[in-house]
């Protein structure tokens, strides 16, 4: 059966193509305006940084971690929306030929994640310019897009809600209400959740018409593969961790012990899998939506796999 007969009506596309609308920004007018960033103010919130975890360091040791954290935040950005918009383009091409609606919905989507690497590229450009040299983020987006692109396309649809519902998750409960941020950071991820939310809602409309196509093995096969990225994202995590806390021991303009250094980079690993994995796998939305398609069998092998991450 052609997939697009699975398609009950078009309007859920038809609304996100008009918040799209609605919401559209652009990098230089909206969000930099002519603005730099200033080290003066923490770029990422405790409740993502979890600079409580940090217990060796000063106050303004803790406010240069958050800065840290805040570049790779824009870094993760920009590695995992290669992939997202991969697998948008290759969902639009399944519907080329069918309602255009929903081709339009996820064309928008892909344009808006092409325009998020670009800021997420100056991001990181202009957070160089005012932090020390040194830091590092070696990781490829196209080689990690390659990797994520050959598992099934129900775990990458997956793991793509997850992360969208927890970007929106992020700017509402942690970044928006602190008030010692950053503004011109704090602006950055307003404006990105305005389209995010719309991504969120295809993801799932997406999801769940390709999950109506599995075979029972099939999904079980995928529940595997999203457990296999879930991991494959916390080895990235492992790596940044050691990379960032390299960074700060290098420019924090004192001596770090080894003992301290175990601590650090446990305390960068731990924000960092609250971060990109916990926030997202607790998502009440993204547990309602996966609930409703897998067993209870599938729940308990996910949170299984999730239980040995911390
Ligand atoms: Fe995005
Ligand atoms: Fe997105």
């Amino acid at each position: 059966m052609n997939a697009m007969n699975k398609i009950p009506d078009n309007s859920r596309y038809a609304r996100c193509i008009e918040s799209s609308k609605r919401v559209r920004w652009d990098i230089d007018d909206d969000v930099i305006r002519g603005r730099r960033f200033d080290t003066a103010h923490k770029f990422l919130p405790d409740g993502l940084s979890l600079t409580d975890g940090f217990t060796t360091l000063s106050p303004g040791e803790r406010r240069f971690v958050s800065q840290i954290q805040g570049r790779t935040y824009a870094n993760i950005f920009g590695l995992v929306e290669r992939f997202i918009n991969a697998k948008v383009l290759e969902l639009s091409c399944d519907h080329a030929l069918g309602d255009q609606v929903v081709v339009e919905g996820l064309v928008r989507f892909s344009e808006e994640e092409l325009k998020h690497q670009t800021l997420f590229r100056r991001i990181d450009a202009m957070v160089g310019e005012v932090l020390p040299a040194g830091y590092r983020f070696d990781f490829d987006p196209d080689t990690v897009a390659r990797a994520v692109l050959g598992k099934s396309t129900w775990a990458v649809l997956a793991l793509t809600l997850d992360i969208e519902l927890f970007t929106q998750a992020h700017y509402r409960q942690s970044i928006d209400p602190d008030t010692e941020l950053s503004e011109l950071f704090k602006d950055v991820f307003l404006y990105h959740w305005k389209e995010e939310c719309q991504h969120a809602l295809l993801d799932e409309l997406e999801f769940v018409r390709h999950d109506s196509a599995l075979t029972a093995e099939e999904r079980d096969r995928a529940v595997d593969d999203f457990i296999g990225l879930v991991a494959a994202v916390d080895g990235i995590l492992q790596a940044q961790a050691v990379a960032d806390m390299r960074y700060f021991a290098a420019n924090c303009g004192r001596t770090v012990e080894a003992g301290e250094v175990q601590a650090i980079e446990a305390a960068f690993l731990a924000a960092y899998r609250w971060q990109y994995i916990h926030s997202g796998a607790q998502h009440p939305y993204f547990g309602k939506v996966l609930t409703g398609v897998i067993s209870e069998t599938h729940g308990q092998r996910i949170q299984a796999a999730l239980a040995t991450l911390h």
